[in-house]
């Protein structure tokens, strides 16, 4: 008799294919990105990434209850303050977006883990992640410092986890020096360490309205084509006690959360971003894509791929389908 070894044998029923199942797909694996914008009653949808929203730090009480109800363990905030300069300096302002949105959500939903993105692209009149030299280049180093003191302007306000995503050389372990130094010592870092220069991130640089005003950030975040590279960011990261590394985007870097989840033992998170989550809202939008089935296989496989949590806008949609 041929064939002797017949796969299809455990895939005959839903039970059967549960109880084999390699891979499974939790809430407690989501983390749901929050647009903050400065002001007040604000609620403004994102166009290019159907379903998402902009809300003032008023608007967000109702908004953390929900999702903490959902089981969904945290938020990761990204602020849309009111003016820009070349320094970013609304960035560290006590009073800032994203200081007060942490209070916010913080007193409604205590429980809630938040977590804020450290970055300046958002805060800088020239949407770049760094303080620019005259020749319109960023400088890594005086960069660190104002990196540093945000992330430290968070901690004070409240943040349970700090995760930086501007990719300077050094700012993990400048960082977590600021945070000790603050009384901060139990305040980990989730670190973007391998983070790609990818035209995936289109959809995010509308809605925080962070798009560089010139040239592109090729010159700090990672060339696409590698991925001996992201170990290399990885090792950096960790070596300056990042707590939590990532991967990012998730879906066309398969390989590289494979890789660096195969070499490294901290936890793993990768971040579906808005053009992952906008081509599956678009395609669907025209009837070409089972909006709901892709979302979960897409989610499933960068789980399958090694990563132990996913950044993903479709954290609520996914949370009512897995529970
Ligand atoms: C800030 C930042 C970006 C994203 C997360 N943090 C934009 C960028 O690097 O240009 C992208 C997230 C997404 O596309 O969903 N540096």
């Amino acid at each position: 008799m041929f064939p002797e070894d017949r796969p299809r044998r455990l895939r005959q029923n839903a039970a059967m294919r549960r109880m084999v199942r390699e891979t499974s797909l939790s809430v407690d694996d989501l983390i749901y990105p929050l647009f903050v914008k400065e002001g007040k009653s604000i609620r403004e949808a994102i166009s290019a990434m159907p379903g998402q929203i902009r809300y003032s730090p008023d608007q967000l009480a109702g908004e953390a209850k929900k999702i903490a109800s959902m089981g969904i363990p945290a938020v990761l905030l990204f602020g849309i303050p009111r003016t820009k300069d070349k320094f970013g300096t609304q960035a560290h302002k006590s009073d800032g977006v994203v200081q007060q949105a942490i209070k916010r959500i913080k007193d409604a939903a205590p429980d809630l883990l938040v977590i804020t993105d450290v970055c300046l692209c958002e805060y800088t009149s020239h949407g770049h992640c760094g303080i620019l030299n005259d020749k319109g280049a960023v400088e890594n180093d005086e960069t660190l410092d104002v990196l540093a003191k945000t992330a430290l302007s968070h901690a004070k306000a409240g943040a349970d986890i700090v995760a930086p995503s501007d990719m300077m050389d050094g700012r993990v372990g400048v960082i977590r020096e600021a945070l000790d130094e603050g009384g901060f010592e139990n305040t980990p870092i989730m670190s973007y360490s391998a983070k790609y220069a990818s035209a995936f991130y289109g959809p995010f640089r509308e809605a925080a309205g962070s798009a560089p005003a010139f040239g592109d950030r090729k010159a700090y975040q990672m060339d696409p084509a590698n991925v001996r590279e992201a170990l290399r960011e990885v090792r950096l990261d960790v070596e300056e006690s990042a707590d939590i590394i990532m991967v990012k985007p998730a879906m066309p870097y398969l390989d590289v959360i494979r890789t660096v989840a195969d070499e490294f033992d901290e936890p793993l998170c990768a971040y579906q971003v808005s053009g992952e989550y906008a081509m599956i809202k678009a395609a669907a939008a025209q009837g070409w894509l089972d909006e709901k089935a892709c979302m979960i296989e897409s989610l499933t496989a960068v789980k399958r791929a090694g990563a132990d949590m996913i950044i993903t806008y479709f954290a609520p949609e996914a949370a009512e389908i897995v529970g």
